[in-house]
């Protein structure tokens, strides 16, 4: 299937790692023009020179903090003075901390929103006019399975994160009759430097090792395994190419069935 995604000129925040570092390289090996950033310049140049060799395509790096809105402003005009337009925007940032109800004061609450939801508010404006004024925009929105079904010491993401979904839905409908589509993906496990060290901390404190902890994260799967981060970016690259032309508004899972609800 060609993706049609040749010379489209694509955005993808927090990027030097994980899953915005995959969709980032799968993005760049169907011939986008990709634009990564991160707060970290040796991991951000890091990543750059990888995707560059993996994918055989220009990649630009520019380093910003998506909880900073001059970051966000300069990491627009940086890819529209390079490339000319953005025609891609995927939104990712670090997730918020985890805990119960009772552990998070208001500052934790505005920082969580500033990171999760803000960053997602700001970016979209931002690139808006660009895909406004071509009539062709993708935006596609990282978020997680607690989008669907809470995870019980993440109440910071289960609450934020459904804020991004009310905001795409809206926007879904709203943007639909310029061809700019939007929609969520919702990754579950999946085996990035965090979820590795999340489990390299379980595994010294419960004195298991890494294998038997990851196991146990995966018992509750039905595929059986934790996800490699290239299988969220398939659905986004898919999502973000000209095939994905009659999807907006949706929210998809890529949990190898953890989700228990129907919809
Ligand atoms: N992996 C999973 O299983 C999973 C499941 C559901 C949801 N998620 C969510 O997906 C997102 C990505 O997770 P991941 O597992 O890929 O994490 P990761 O491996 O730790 O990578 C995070 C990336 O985001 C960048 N970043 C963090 N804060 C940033 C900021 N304020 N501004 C710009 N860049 C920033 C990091 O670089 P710098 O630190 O240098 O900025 C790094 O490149 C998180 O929100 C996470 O909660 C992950």
């Amino acid at each position: 299937m060609d993706l049609g995604l040749k010379d489209k000129v694509a955005i993808v925040t927090a990027s030097s790692k994980g899953l915005g570092k995959a969709c980032a390289l799968g993005l760049a090996r169907e011939g986008a023009k990709v634009v990564i950033c991160a707060r970290d310049e040796n991991d951000l140049q890091k990543a750059k020179n990888e995707i560059e060799r993996n994918a055989d395509n220009e990649i630009m790096a520019v380093r910003a903090d998506v909880t900073k809105y001059e970051d966000i402003k300069n990491l627009v005009k940086s890819t529209v003075e390079k490339f000319g337009t953005v025609h891609i925007l995927v939104t990712n940032a670090g997730g918020p901390p985890s805990g119960y109800f009772e552990n998070f004061s208001d500052d934790d609450w505005n920082n969580a929103f500033n990171l999760n939801f803000m960053s997602t508010v700001r970016l979209i404006r931002e690139v808006l006019p660009y895909m406004k004024t071509q009539r062709w925009g993708r935006i596609i929105n990282i978020t997680s399975v607690t989008v669907r079904q809470p995870i019980d010491n993440l109440i910071l993401s289960n609450s934020i994160r459904m804020s991004v979904v009310g905001l795409a839905k809206t926007l879904a409908l709203q943007l639909a009759k310029y061809n700019i589509l939007i929609n969520n993906v919702a990754p579950g496990y999946t085996l990035t430097d965090r979820v590795k060290y999340v489990i390299e901390q379980r595994a010294s404190e419960s004195g298991k090792t890494f294998d038997e902890i990851k196991s146990e994260l995966a018992k509750d799967i039905p595929l059986g395994r934790l996800a490699e981060p290239e299988e969220l970016a398939n659905l986004v690259v898919f999502l973000a190419s000209e095939r994905a032309s009659y999807i907006t508004g949706t929210t998809i899972p890529v949990d190898g069935g953890w989700i228990k609800g129907v919809y």
